[in-house]
C-alpha cells in the first residue's frame, strides 16, 4: 500500500499514521517528524528547517524533496508507505510522482481528511505529545497517562498556527485537484472520535 495523507495542521494525520502503519504493515515518513528529529539532532538541515517551522511557513521544497527521496530507497519503503505532511506543495507533488516513476511504482491512494477550520486551532493548542515515545495525545479529546513526559510544540501556539493554517489553504489545497485528475482521491470525514475516523479510512482504501 502506497498512501498519501492530505489534511490541514492538526486535521489528524499523525494520530491516523501511527494506527494505519500498524495495520498495514508498512513504515510512516512524516516529513515533520523527519525535521523536528534533524533539528533535535542540531544538523545544519535541522537548524536551517527550523527558522521557517517557526514561522508557520513551508520549508523550501529541495530540502523536503532531498529528504522523501533518501527515505523512499530505503529498503523497508519497498513494500509501501504511508506518507504523511509531504507532498505538501505542486513542486513536491510533482518531484514525488517523478521519483516513483523512476522508483518503477506509484500511488494507491490519496486520503484527504477533512475537518473543519474552526475545530483545527483547539486540535492544535491543545496537543501534547510524549518525548519518549512520540505518542500523540490532546489535552481535552485524548489525555495522555499521568507518566508521559509531554512537549508542546513550538509551532503550536495560536498565532503560528494560524499561519500554518495560512500555508495550507495558500499551498497545499491545490494539490487536491492534482490527485482528483489522476482518480486517487479519497475524501474522508475527521470528525468524530479517532476510531470512527480510522475505521472510515479502512472503509475507501479497501473499496
Ligand atoms: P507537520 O509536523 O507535518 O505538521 P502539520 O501538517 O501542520 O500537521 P500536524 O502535525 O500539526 O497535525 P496532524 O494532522 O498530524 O494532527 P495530529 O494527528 O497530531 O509539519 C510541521 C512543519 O514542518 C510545517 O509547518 C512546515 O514548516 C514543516 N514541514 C513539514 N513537512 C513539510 C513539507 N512537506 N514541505 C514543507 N515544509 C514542511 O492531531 C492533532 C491533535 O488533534 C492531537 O492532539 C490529536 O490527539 C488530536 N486529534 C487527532 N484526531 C482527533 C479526532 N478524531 N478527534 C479529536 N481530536 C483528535
Amino acid at each position: 500500500m502506497r498512501l498519501i495523507l492530505l489534511g490541514a495542521p492538526a486535521s489528524g494525520k499523525g494520530t491516523q499514521a501511527a494506527v494505519l502503519c500498524e495495520k498495514l504493515g508498512v513504515p510512516k515518513i512524516s516529513t515533520g517528524d523527519m525535521l523536528r528529529a534533524a533539528l533535535k539532532e542540531g544538523t545544519p538541515l535541522g537548524k536551517e528547517a527550523a527558522k521557517f517551522m517557526e514561522a508557520g511557513q513551508l520549508v523550501p521544497d529541495s530540502v523536503v524533496i532531498g529528504l522523501v527521496e533518501e527515505r523512499l530507497k530505503l529498503a523497508d519503503a519497498q513494500r509501501g508507505f504511508i506518507l504523511d505532511g509531504f507532498p505538501r506543495t505542486v513542486a513536491q507533488a510533482e518531484a514525488l510522482d517523478d521519483l516513483l516513476k523512476r522508483l518503477g511504482t506509484g500511488l494507491d491512494f490519496i486520503v484527504q481528511l477533512d475537518v473543519p477550520r474552526e475545530l483545527l486551532m483547539e486540535r492544535a493548542t491543545l496537543r501534547r505529545t510524549d518525548k519518549r515515545t512520540g505518542q500523540i495525545y490532546h489535552l481535552k479529546y485524548s489525555p495522555p497517562p499521568p507518566d508521559a513526559e509531554l512537549e508542546h510544540r513550538a509551532d503550536d501556539q495560536e498565532a503560528t498556527v494560524t499561519k500554518r493554517l495560512d500555508a495550507y489553504d495558500a499551498q497545499t489545497a491545490a494539490l487536491l485537484p492534482h490527485y482528483e485528475k489522476l482518480g486517487v482521491l479519497r475524501r474522508v470525514d475527521g470528525v468524530g472520535s479517532p476510531q470512527e475516523v480510522t475505521a472510515r479510512m479502512l472503509s475507501q482504501i479497501a473499496g
